[in-house]
């Protein structure tokens, strides 16, 4: 008889950016609720600061982060969801690893060449960011990392820096692996991809007259009303089939075909939807929002979960290398 297999861990970070859109549900955010049974979902804040430095933003969007996916259906007690700064085990383990990664690996590390090439300059946080992170996925004895595809070389230095640690001091990381998504397009406002940088985002809450105005500032062609008109790539039937039926998404299809349906009305029938799609979590959100300690009482207990894993592996690290 072989022994059951021990389930696979899960463990993703989620960098604390506000205003949360549709972009970001259907590209992690989804698949994060889909698969959290043995799930480590954490709140990158220190990452965080290689980027932000006005410390209410910092606040705001870590609660952010919390809220939304609990209004989402994150349930606190299937998967273990922490603020990165609350396990303070990672970030001395990031430590232990800097000592056996050579600096050239972290020259060729995209986020921080990037901001050379563009001649700006980087603080050392941001370089040495793959070793932080590397910490936050060691630190827990994952295996799986989900990741968008500007990910993989993080968790591929991960790897490495577990194995160089290894080879130093004998086998105590387990060594992770990246699962790439399938990437799944969402077009924003102005039909280019979703992105809050480019100002063209849905939210994935709001309020539902804010919503509305959103979606009814879609852009579509110029087709008048009294003409048929073509749903091939058109920005509102784009975002309805992320949620659609495929009957529904039929009948979409053959309104547009139908002379005298308007761009108006296919943006209400998108509107709607989302309302049926976000409606409830929007209602949990606004629930949370007048509770706020009962989210930051989810992240304590959370890192009261995390915490104890990510001792133990960091008393293997220190142990190994001679800190005991
Ligand atoms: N760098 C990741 C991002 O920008 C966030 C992150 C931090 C992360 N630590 C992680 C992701 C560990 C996966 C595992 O999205």
């Amino acid at each position: 008889m072989t022994a059951p297999e021990t389930p696979k861990t899960y463990l993703s970070g989620v960098q604390p950016s506000g205003d949360l859109h549709l972009g970001n549900y259907f590209g992690a955010i989804r698949q994060h609720i889909a698969a959290q049974d043995n799930a480590y979902y954490f709140i990158a804040d220190y990452h965080a600061l290689t980027t932000q430095r006005d410390p209410q933003q910092v606040r705001d969007n870590v609660y952010d982060i919390a809220a939304t996916y609990l209004a989402l259906g994150l349930d606190p007690d299937r998967a273990v969801m922490w603020a990165q700064s609350d396990v303070p085990e990672v970030t001395e383990l990031a430590w232990l690893l800097a000592c056996v990664t050579g600096k050239g690996m972290l020259d060729r590390a995209t986020s921080y060449k990037d901001k050379e090439a563009k001649g700006l300059t980087a603080s050392v946080g941001l370089y040495t960011y793959p070793v932080l992170m590397a910490a936050d996925i060691l630190a827990f004895d994952a295996d799986i990392v989900p990741v968008g595809s500007d990910q993989v070389q993080h968790v591929e230095m991960a790897r490495d820096m577990a194995k160089s640690f290894n080879s130093a001091y004998g086998e105590v990381f387990k060594l992770p692996k990246f699962e790439l998504g399938v990437p799944v397009p969402v077009p924003g406002i102005d039909g280019d991809k979703m992105s809050k940088s480019y100002g063209n985002a849905i939210p994935i809450i709001a309020p539902s007259k804010k919503l509305r105005k959103r979606v009814m500032k879609i852009t579509t062609d110029s087709t008048p009303l009294e003409e048929a008109k073509d749903p091939t790539g058109c920005t509102v039937v784009e975002l309805y089939k992320l949620m659609a039926t495929s009957d529904e998404v039929a009948a979409l299809e053959l309104s547009y075909r139908t002379p005298g349906f308007g761009y108006g009305e296919a943006k209400q029938v998108l509107f709607e939807k989302l309302e049926e799609v976000f409606g409830a979590a929007r209602a949990e959100r606004e629930r949370l929002d007048k509770d706020p300690a009962h989210v930051y009482a989810m992240l304590k207990q959370g890192a009261d979960r995390a915490r104890p894993v990510a001792r133990a592996v960091l008393n293997r690290a220190r142990k190994a290398c001679g800190i005991d």
